[in-house]
């Protein structure tokens, strides 16, 4: 008997496995036999919500083989009316071996979704010589809600997770229990990821109890510096999705990870201070361009700030991963060419990022931004506004938990009684560290 590898999923095998089958999906057979049975799944991990936005939604999901996935979406529970949403964009779809990137668009505002994630094993054998094998869906509904004005103003931020399991573990646990609307990811996501596996693992498969911790919670990412090392890094984007192509102006075509996104009184702006080093630096081999990326970043930033979505909100927040402001004379401010060294600083890459903050400062200033939110340093911190620089700086912890004051924590942001209330979570001691309140942009 010819070998053939035939997987089929049932509504009725849905509800046997319950809400718990998301990564027990059964493979059965058909009413013939396969000559070698399987149980080996195609879809192996849960989804994650990429680029929370108000009209799309990027979802991703794992496979262990060549396949063609989708999703299907509807307003409705039961995914009685669903859109099937294939892989990838026009005229052929984006099959892969590995990572399915779904993109949702054409949504509505402010509104609940309910999704199911499938995907159809594919033999290609060369030219017109493939076929479907079988097909599998996960049994599980899952849901999200965009962003837009009418959505509920409440986010949580992470950074310098750098894949060490137990606080990144801490952190989704303590989001989970807070449910915010969306989650920025503050960079140094990775430490360095040579292989597109490892990515998967840090993003779609990570070592924590939650494995559906992105499924229903929408993650918006800016990426860290530690995002751009390794050669499968140089394409994150095969993992962490691309902003869609209709969310961005012709000029802005290789910006994929900036967003400026309202929800509720907030408007979240995400940049990406890239690496920590020059692109001049020996070490980088003249295999960066950050220099660059920061200029075109500007002028994106002056045309999302002026967006009237963007520029009506009562409350402006920033993120990138570096910080754009430091008091400390010793704090290396990465530009230091040709090759960051310099006695004065005590360290030979950027500590913050100055090149960074003359080109955006004056530009969020002038709008009115009253919190920029970063990372970075491994070590909890934050500037209060003065009258020179009047937005505030708050620097996230890092993967670190004691016993030299490092800690990781979870910044919360909930718009409470026309106030933009933060909250900084320490999640070594489980309690609040600070709190600060911010009034509406003039
Ligand atoms: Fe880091
Ligand atoms: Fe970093």
């Amino acid at each position: 008997m010819k070998r053939r590898d035939f997987i089929k999923t049932s509504a009725l095998i849905a509800a046997a496995a319950g809400t718990s089958g998301i990564l027990k999906a059964s493979a059965v057979p058909d009413a013939w036999q396969p000559e070698e049975p399987t149980d080996e799944r195609l879809i192996v991990s849960a989804p994650m919500l990429q680029n929370y936005a108000d009209t799309s939604m990027g979802v991703v999901f794992a496979v262990s083989a060549l396949a063609n996935g989708y999703v299907l979406v509807s307003e409705n529970p039961d995914l009685s009316d669903a859109r099937k949403v294939l892989c990838g964009g026009y005229r052929v779809t984006d099959i892969d071996d590995r990572v399915i990137r779904v993109r949702l668009t054409g949504l509505k505002p402010a509104t609940r979704y309910y999704y199911r994630i499938g995907a159809d094993r594919i033999s290609y054998e060369g030219g017109y010589q493939m076929k479907i094998l079988g097909n599998e869906e996960d049994p599980r509904v899952y849901s999200f809600t965009t962003a837009g004005e009418g959505a509920a103003a409440h986010f949580c931020v992470i950074n310098d997770t750098h894949a060490r399991w137990e606080p990144f573990g801490r952190a989704i646990e303590k989001i989970a229990a807070l449910s915010p609307s969306c989650v920025i990811w503050n960079g140094d996501a990775s430490n360095v990821e040579e292989t597109v596996e490892a990515q998967m693992r840090i993003f779609l498969t990570p070592a924590i109890d939650r494995k559906d911790y992105a499924a229903c919670m929408p993650y918006l990412f800016c990426p860290g510096n530690h995002d751009n090392r390794g050669m499968a890094n140089r394409h994150l984007e095969r993992v962490w999705m691309f902003r869609q192509a209709e969310e961005r102006l012709p000029r802005d075509w290789d910006l994929g990870r900036n967003f400026a996104v309202r929800m509720g009184d907030v408007a979240l702006i995400g940049l990406d201070t890239a690496e920590d080093k020059l692109d001049t630096n020996p070490k980088f081999a003249g295999l960066f361009t950050s220099g660059p990326y920061r200029e075109a970043q500007t002028e994106w930033l002056r045309e999302a700030l002026s967006r009237e979505e963007i520029r009506t909100a009562p409350f402006l927040v920033a993120f990138c991963h570096i910080p754009l402001f430091d008091s400390n004379p010793r704090h290396n401010p990465g530009d230091v060419a040709p090759a960051d060294t310099d006695p004065q600083y005590s360290t030979d890459f950027a500590y913050w990022q100055r090149t960074c903050a003359r080109m955006w400062t004056p530009l969020l200033k002038e709008a009115g931004c009253q919190l920029v939110i970063t990372a970075h340093q491994h070590r909890y911190h934050y500037d209060a506004p003065t009258a020179e620089r009047p937005w505030g700086q708050i620097v996230g912890g890092g993967p670190e938990m004691g016993p030299t004051g490092h800690f990781p924590t979870v910044i919360e942001g909930l718009v409470r009684n026309g106030q933009l209330e933060i909250t900084v979570h320490n999640l070594l001691t489980d309690a609040v560290q600070d709190r600060f309140t911010f009034s509406p942009r003039p």
